[in-house]
């Protein structure tokens, strides 16, 4: 009786939050094999005048057990917010996303401008939606001079006065009205021609243009500066060459060309057999450029040199073909993870 008495009281006691502490209850109390089941297998062993008090008493213990059992199941379904209850197991750490990279035009770009930053020039901005001024008087193209056809211009249809800006030379008109010598300062940024798009050429490019006016620079200085960048930029064995070439806005003018950092000079596809690749446009600033934009060419001189990202991105990469910079293959960009 007295075992009777001390389960009555665990069962009045007994608690449970969860599903497992509900098992346990069940089978501790409910089940065959529990201990209120265990009373009932003891019934033979009762004296029989006592059978009738005894069978009661287990008969109530077991209904006790079984309206408690009822509660407690009702008391779970209230607590289906709990962490332990909940589908998930909250408490775990989350599945790491993959992480992203930068776009090589991007790293390109950072790499260009950290190169010519230790070298005293700093960056500058322009709208990629310009005037004919800044993108072409300004620079010397005069109206109806045939170089404006080298360009293939985007114009907006009701103002033949506005364009995407079709080189960030625009840009050193903008610094060069604003700001007074010595400047030395990049421009990069995105800029657009009507060309079809293909492997070598796209409507949307980018580019960098540097220039530096001072008094007393020279070509010297043009020459120096870019042999500086592009042994930092494809390594210090890296051989630059001249071109004489032509540009409104620079005289004289020049094409730079490369070693082939490919073939490392002995010919391949990609410098079709010449061992050379060009990188970029140059040339000593013209004097009427500086006097339009109110810089004294008396007194300063600068050479400016403008080149495109993607082109440096493929000759560093090898990337042969350049709308994989546009279409977004994550097989391509996955590549660039480690830079
Ligand atoms: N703006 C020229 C181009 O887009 C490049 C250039 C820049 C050439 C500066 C000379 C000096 O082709």
């Amino acid at each position: 009786m007295s075992s009777i008495d001390k389960i009555k009281k665990e069962i009045i006691a007994a608690t449970c939050a969860n599903s497992d502490q509900l098992e346990a209850y069940r089978v501790r109390f409910i089940s065959k094999k529990s201990v209120v089941g265990e009373l009932f297998s003891q019934m033979r062993d009762v004296p029989a005048a006592e059978k009738k008090a005894y069978g009661q008493k287990i008969n109530e213990l077991k209904n006790l057990a079984q309206d408690k059992f009822q509660e407690l199941i009702k008391s779970i379904d209230n607590h289906h917010t709990d962490v332990e209850q909940a589908p998930y197991d909250l408490t775990l750490p989350s599945t790491k996303g993959a992480p992203g990279s930068l776009h090589p035009i991007t790293i390109t770009r950072n790499r260009i401008i950290e190169i010519f930053e230790k070298v005293g020039f700093n960056v500058s901005d322009g709208p990629e939606i310009e005037d004919d001024w800044h993108n072409f008087t300004a620079l010397n193209f005069p109206p109806n001079h045939p170089a404006r056809e080298m360009q293939d211009t985007f114009f907006i249809e009701k103002n033949p006065d506005i364009a995407l800006r079709t080189h960030t030379s625009s840009v050193q008109i903008r610094v060069m009205e604003n700001q007074q010598p010595p400047i030395r300062t990049l421009c990069p940024g995105r800029v657009f021609r009507n060309e079809a798009i293909s492997a070598r050429a796209h409507c949307i490019f980018h580019q960098v243009e540097g220039f530096y006016i001072n008094e007393n620079v020279s070509f010297v200085d043009l020459k120096q500066t870019l042999f500086h960048f592009a042994k930092e930029m494809f390594g210090k064995d890296t051989k630059v060459r001249y071109r004489p070439s032509y540009f409104p806005f620079t005289e004289p003018s020049a094409e730079i060309d490369i070693s082939c950092n490919i073939c490392k000079g002995d010919g391949c596809n990609i410098c079709k057999y010449t061992g050379w690749v060009e990188i970029a446009g140059s040339g000593m600033i013209d004097p009427n450029v500086l006097d339009n934009c109110g810089i004294d060419s008396e007194k300063y001189t600068g050479f400016a040199f403008g080149m495109g990202i993607e082109r440096i991105a493929m000759l560093k990469w090898e990337i042969n073909d350049l709308r994989l910079f546009t279409e977004n293959d994550i097989r391509f960009l996955e590549q660039f993870k480690s830079l």
